[in-house]
This record gives C-alpha cells, sequence and structure tokens, in this order.
C-alpha cells in the first residue's frame, strides 16, 4: 500500500484527523503529513485543513478494495480473471491496460481506478472522474480471431453492465443503441471499447466502463447526466458495485467469445430505449432519420425510412423531439 493510499485510508472516514494523530499513524513529522496532504490536493482530491481541526475529505469516501471487490465474484468469474489492479490514480484505465495488453498481460486481466487524469469517452470526449465516488473500471479480453460479430460486442457489454445495475435494486434504467446507460434520458453510464490487433489475426480488446456512483455535485458534464445516489437515494457501495459489474463482465465477454451477440438479442430488446423511437443518426458525412426497429444479428441498429430499413454500424443518435 503506498504512502498516498494509507493516508487517504486515514482520512475516508470524512471525519477531522490533526497533523499530529495523522503523523503518530504513518510515523511521520507533521510537515511531513502536510506535505503528503498538499500532493492529495494537487491529484485532485478535495481536503479541508482548517487550523486547530485538522484535515479532512469534504466526504467521507469508501476507497476501493480487492479483496472485498474479489469477495463479490463466484467461481466461474475468478477463474475467468486472470488480475486486478487497483489504482489510486491514473490517466485512463483503458490506456492502462492497453499498455499492459502490449507487455503481455493475460486476458481477463482488469483494473478499476479512484481517479483519472484523463479519462476517454467515446468519440474523443473527456470522461469526467473526480476522486474517489463513481467506477472507473477495464477489463482486457483476447479473442482468438477478429470476427465480424465483435461489432456487437459493445450491445452486450452494455447489457452486462445495465443487468448488473438492476441486480442491485436499481430501476427505470436501459440502453441506448449502442451502448449508453441511461435513466430517464440521464447518462448514468458509459462505455468506451479499444480494440488492437490484426485485421483478421488474434485482437484485444480493452472494454472500459465508467459509471456515475456518486458525482460532486455542480459537476462539468455536457450532457444531462444522474448518478447512482440520486437515483437510489443514497451512497450505493462502491466495492459491492465494482464486484458485480466485473462478475457480469467477466461472464458476458466469455459467453459472447463462444456465441456471439445472439443470445443476448433477446435482452437487447427489453432494454432498447431507442425502439419505435423517431430518431436521427448522425454518421460522418450526413444525417438520416427513420423510426428505430431495434438491431440486426450484427448489432446494426435498424432505422426504416420510406418503407427502406436500413441498418447502420456507426454513427451518433438521438431522439427527434427530445434532445
Ligand atoms: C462514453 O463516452 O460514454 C464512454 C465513457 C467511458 C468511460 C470509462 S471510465 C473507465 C474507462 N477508462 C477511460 O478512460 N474511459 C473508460
Amino acid at each position: 500500500m503506498g504512502a498516498d493510499t494509507e493516508l487517504l485510508g486515514l482520512l475516508s472516514d470524512g471525519f477531522f484527523h490533526s497533523g499530529a494523530e495523522l503523523g503518530r499513524t504513518l510515523k511521520i513529522s507533521r510537515s511531513a503529513v502536510w506535505k503528503r496532504i498538499r500532493i492529495l490536493v494537487k491529484s485532485g482530491i478535495e481536503v479541508y485543513a482548517v487550523p486547530g481541526r485538522g484535515y479532512r475529505l469534504t466526504e467521507p469516501v469508501e476507497l476501493l478494495d480487492s479483496s472485498t471487490i474479489l469477495a463479490g465474484l463466484n467461481d466461474k468469474a475468478r477463474r475467468l480473471l486472470s488480475g486486478l489492479d487497483i489504482l489510486t490514480e491514473v490517466d485512463s484505465t483503458n490506456l492502462y491496460l492497453l499498455q499492459k495488453a502490449s507487455a503481455g498481460a493475460p486476458s481477463g486481466y482488469a483494473c478499476l481506478a479512484e481517479r483519472q487524469h484523463a479519462g476517454r469517452g467515446r468519440r474523443g470526449r473527456q470522461w469526467l472522474s473526480p476522486f474517489g465516488g463513481n467506477i472507473y473500471l477495464s477489463l482486457l479480453w483476447r479473442f482468438a480471431e477478429q470476427t465480424p460479430a465483435l461489432s456487437g460486442l459493445s450491445l452486450a457489454i452494455g447489457i452486462a453492465v445495465t443487468n448488473s445495475l438492476e441486480t442491485l435494486g436499481v430501476t427505470g434504467i436501459g440502453v441506448k443503441w449502442p451502448n449508453d446507460i441511461l435513466w430517464q434520458g440521464r447518462k448514468l453510464a458509459g462505455i468506451l471499447l479499444d480494440t488492437a490487433g490484426e485485421a483478421a489475426g488474434p485482437c484485444h480488446v480493452v472494454a472500459g466502463i465508467g459509471i456515475n456512483v456518486a458525482m460532486p455535485a455542480g459537476a462539468a458534464i455536457s450532457q444531462p447526466w444522474i448518478d447512482l445516489r440520486e437515483i437510489v437515494g443514497h451512497r450505493i457501495a462502491r466495492n459491492a458495485l465494482a464486484g458485480r459489474v466485473l462478475q457480469h463482465l467477466l461472464l458476458t465477454l466469455h459467453q459472447f467469445q463462444q456465441k456471439g451477440l445472439a443470445p443476448f438479442l433477446p435482452e437487447w430488446d427489453r432494454l432498447d430505449l431507442l425502439k419505435d423511437k423517431d430518431v436521427t443518426v448522425q454518421l460522418a458525412d450526413r444525417t438520416v432519420t427513420g423510426r428505430a426497429q431495434g438491431v440486426n444479428q450484427q448489432g446494426a441498429l435498424l432505422v426504416a425510412h420510406g418503407g427502406v430499413t436500413r441498418a447502420y454500424h456507426s454513427g451518433e443518435v438521438s431522439v427527434r423531439g427530445t434532445e
């Protein structure tokens, strides 16, 4: 455990701790405590420092803990998991695993971070990733050969994340093609797939999941968003949630590798937020409109217009009249 993690562990209850007390526990001087606190603050962690009282985090934090997360996995998921890194801070958990993959990390390797300073969203967007409140999780999976069906993987992962939230009692959520998880039109979770490897040979995918669990008030996010705290009315335990999501992801990737998208299609139909909605699809070179009709066997969005139904493999979709 690094010194910062140790200090964070002491502060995680959200109560004041004096410099003297922290110094005694960490076996360092009060000025060394102050230096450590400054490093935390520089890395984006909000710490109140009040003369005469000491230091405290702005909110209590349940720090990520690998043994609690692993305890949430069943035997099958544990066998599929080849490694789990818990990081206090990283640029992006996806980039971290892409680097590990290049260095030979095996399929089923996962990582979680307390904070990302360069969290990545789809289409080159930023993913706001403040410390200690949300889930930033990535999983590496290796495929023996590239198959066209890999295009449906992002839908299967959207289903996995939604199902894992449902098992924790979160209701009223669904998936907007290809994999935005929304609650009443507001974004709760996002998925970013990074694929690397040969066009017709072995390849690997890093599936990155960001879930808004408890965002700081006034977070600067450029689209309507929601967090789990607002949906369920309390802070969901992050380690239990991380374990549940990881379990669903591992089993989903395993099943997808063997059977492709087909077994997931009925569940897609249940969770599909665009079904029978009038939509606009923003393509690279033009915009199309029509009525969304679900997805085909490859996971492409079906849109009917003027009696013709066409399949779209990529594009930014909005529901007409609501966005
Ligand atoms: C989206 O734009 O909807 C996708 C957001 C994906 C965010 C997650 S957080 C964990 C992983 N690491 C990243 O840098 N991005 C993904």
